[in-house]
């Protein structure tokens, strides 16, 4: 009784958890499990994470996998080993982790060690912070046994360098097609989880840090409503709270396709109200909700993200806002 009428001062002044104001009154989802990644290396990755979940792991398993498979791959330049470098030619890292209960952990512009999100995941389970950055996220890591790497590839260095005789910084719409990997999902009985991991924007200043690690912005999981994870100029993620945003739209009512396009929208409106030239801005979001709906919705045309259930393993392409 005290619990429901807390609950109710709270939602009368607006600020109830996203959970107790959640008007989803949908079928219960009744899959097998769903991943939902950002971009192409989402398709392996989501593969990776289904392997995982079959074989018994829990959700948060099996995002980690997934993300893992994309963070120690050499050739994908935007995450973990081999990521673009910051414009002094350090290779800095992101990542946040967030299960079903609010746990939650992250690094921020960690050094040297190539999985940051299964570093995030050990914040998460074996400290009391939430948190960790820099030299303070590397040594937790390497006294958690994660080995220590030269995460800059030849690829990356040789086009630093060429970066380098101009440093000229300007952030790039959709680099190569791909970004941050994001990667939401549940298992068969629902339980959802997410994680989020990044090299962040090449050629950015030392010690920058985007969305990525940061719950709200680029992550946010409620286990009675859904979850939701971005990719993109992380500055602009962060400004308006997006994957909190998105994850309170479902709350409401909206559907993870509506509320992704709502938040775009926001992000919209928040660019046209400072004035600010956002000709060189791409945002993506993908969510879920606990019915098992997908969407996607992002900024700019060239927005794909990857979904893995029981009987689908496909790319789609996100709708968007500008031509
Ligand atoms: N979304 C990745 C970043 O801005 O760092």
């Amino acid at each position: 009784m005290i619990r429901r009428s807390f609950l109710k001062t709270l939602g009368a002044l607006g600020l109830a958890p996203i959970a107790a104001q959640a008007k989803l009154h949908k079928a219960p989802y009744s899959g097998q499990g769903l991943f939902l990644t950002t971009w192409r290396f989402g398709l392996e990755s989501n593969q990776v994470a289904w392997t995982r979940l079959q074989e018994g792991g829990s959700t948060l398993d099996a995002i980690e996998a997934g993300i893992r498979r994309c963070e120690l791959d050499p050739a994908e330049r935007s995450v973990g080993l081999g990521g673009r470098p910051d414009r002094d030619g350090v290779v800095t890292l992101d990542a946040c982790i967030m299960d079903h209960l609010g746990n939650i952990g992250s690094v921020c512009g960690m050094e040297g060690i190539a999985t940051p999100l299964s570093v995030a995941r050990a914040v998460m389970e074996k400290t009391p912070h939430v948190m960790l950055v820099g030299d303070g996220a590397q040594q937790f890591a390497l006294e958690q046994g994660f080995p220590l790497e030269n995460l800059m590839v030849a690829d990356s260095e040789r086009e630093w360098k060429q970066w380098l005789e101009k440093s000229e910084y300007q952030p790039v719409i959709n680099i190569e097609n791909h970004d941050t990997i994001g990667m939401i999902g549940m298992d068969a009985s629902g339980i959802l989880a997410g994680g989020c991991s990044t090299s962040g924007m090449a050629y950015k200043m030392h010690g920058r840090v985007g969305d990525s690690p940061i719950i709200g912005a680029g992550l946010y999981v409620d286990g009675a409503v859904g979850a939701c994870t971005a990719t993109g100029h992380g500055e602009e993620v962060i400004r308006t709270v997006g994957s909190f945003r998105v994850v309170q739209g479902m709350a409401q009512g909206l559907s993870p396709h509506q509320a992704c396009k709502a938040a775009i929208e926001a992000i919209a409106e928040f660019f046209t109200r400072r004035g600010k030239d956002w000709s060189h801005t791409q945002i993506g979001f993908i969510a879920l909700n606990k019915s098992g709906e997908i969407g996607a919705y992002s900024l700019r045309p060239g927005f794909n993200y990857a979904v893995k259930s029981a009987d689908r393993a496909e790319l789609l392409d996100a709708d968007y806002l500008l031509d």
